[in-house]
């Protein structure tokens, strides 16, 4: 199959496109306009692989992407192109409207006319898989999960903007009949995530002695994915989801900000054992809340594993150990990102995205 992947050069896109490339069996266009998130040691590493090819544009850029759909005639769009960061949304909402919402607007229009021009079995098979994010649905109390039936409130203007994208997504199939199929996922970590995000953030700090600051008491709550158990589940939802469905995604893993923290500065002390900074607990720092923090996020992906029968696999500890241990591995990579990490001075997980 041929399968156009947005954001491809992204965190969660990276690992949606190795995964497909494993099998051999398709062929990977990836759409990204390689903006600060795009690590290009990433890039490279998509480029080495068989099967993969990169398209440098921007999804709200209409006639580039209607020529990428020409030239590509892809059986399959997944599609994470997104401004992903909570804190920046914050501080220049613009460009997530821009992104999120433009881009979404523009890439389901071009997606729309060229599925129109299809015929016959082409037209039928093909689907476009919108990924977005549980933080649309607000926070939760003490008790209970989102699921594909509750409440859209967004908090945050990333939320919001994600939010306005999956009601465009959902509109296009309920208005033209376009095969789209909408997730929602939990907060996500492992290898390649850009370093302003809460884990990368907090293994590259510690390790350099930095103090990590948390947002408020530390107890917001939020539920955990390895991204490469998010990977399977996009593929399994691109493959074989019905047009107009949606799905949870999510690692059934409860954790408190203070939890994840602290579980990595264990990782790190068993695994820097000569460090000066033992305990790596010890550079735990309490900062005065982000605005519109969310307290608690709960996925129910039961819908996921009934119809399609797609689990997490990899356990919290398995997935931090592996992480971890990909951030000290990959001291280039962390580098072609510039020192984000020093700049930032509060975290949170919501700037998971
Ligand atoms: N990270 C999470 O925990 C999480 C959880 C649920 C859903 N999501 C969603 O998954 C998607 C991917 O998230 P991520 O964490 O990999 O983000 P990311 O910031 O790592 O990657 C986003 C990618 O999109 C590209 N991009 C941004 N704007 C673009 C544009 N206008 N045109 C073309 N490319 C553009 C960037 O260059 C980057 O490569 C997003 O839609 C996000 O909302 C993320």
């Amino acid at each position: 199959m041929r399968i156009l992947v947005t954001g491809g050069a992204g965190f969660i896109g990276s690992a949606v496109c190795h995964r497909l490339l494993d099998g051999g069996r398709h062929q990977v266009i990836s759409l990204d306009r390689l903006g600060y998130a795009a690590n290009p040691l990433t890039v490279a590493g998509l480029n080495a692989r068989h099967g993969h090819l990169l398209e440098r544009a921007d999804i709200a850029d209409s006639q580039a992407v209607a020529a990428i759909f020409a030239r590509h005639r892809p059986d399959r769009v997944i599609h994470l192109a997104a401004e992903s960061h909570v804190d920046r949304s914050i501080d220049a909402p613009g460009g997530f409207i821009e992104t999120n919402i433009v881009g979404t607007f523009t890439l389901l229009e071009a997606a729309r006319r060229y599925w129109q021009g299809l015929d016959g079995s082409e037209r039928n098979s093909f689907r476009l898989v919108h990924v977005s994010t549980d933080e649309v649905f607000g926070s939760l109390g003490v008790e209970g999960r989102f699921n594909e039936d509750s409440r859209y409130a967004p908090n945050s203007p990333y939320a919001a903007s994600k939010a306005a994208a999956d009601h465009l997504a959902r509109a296009w199939h309920a208005t033209y009949g376009l095969p789209v199929v909408v997730t929602n996922c939990s907060n996500n970590y492992g290898p390649r995530q850009f370093p302003e995000k809460l884990i990368p953030l907090l293994i590259l700090n510690a390790v350099a002695g930095r103090r990590l600051p948390i947002y408020g008491d530390g107890l917001q709550v939020r539920d955990w994915l390895f991204v490469e158990d998010h990977a399977d589940a996009l593929v399994e939802v691109a493959l074989r989801a019905a047009p107009g469905a949606g799905y949870m995604i999510g690692g059934d893993c409860q954790r408190t900000n203070l939890d994840m923290v602290r579980a990595i500065c264990a990782e790190l002390d068993r695994l820097l054992p000569g460090s000066p900074h033992r305990p790596h607990a010890g550079l735990i720092a309490h900062v005065a809340d982000r605005p519109g923090h969310d307290r608690r996020y709960a996925t129910d992906s039961s819908r996921i594993g009934r119809e399609l029968g797609w689990r997490p696999r990899v356990t919290l500890e398995d997935g931090l150990a592996r992480t971890v241990r990909w951030y000290l591995d990959n001291d280039p990579w962390c580098a072609a990102c510039g020192d984000v990490a020093a700049r930032r001075q509060g975290l949170g997980t919501d700037g998971n995205g």
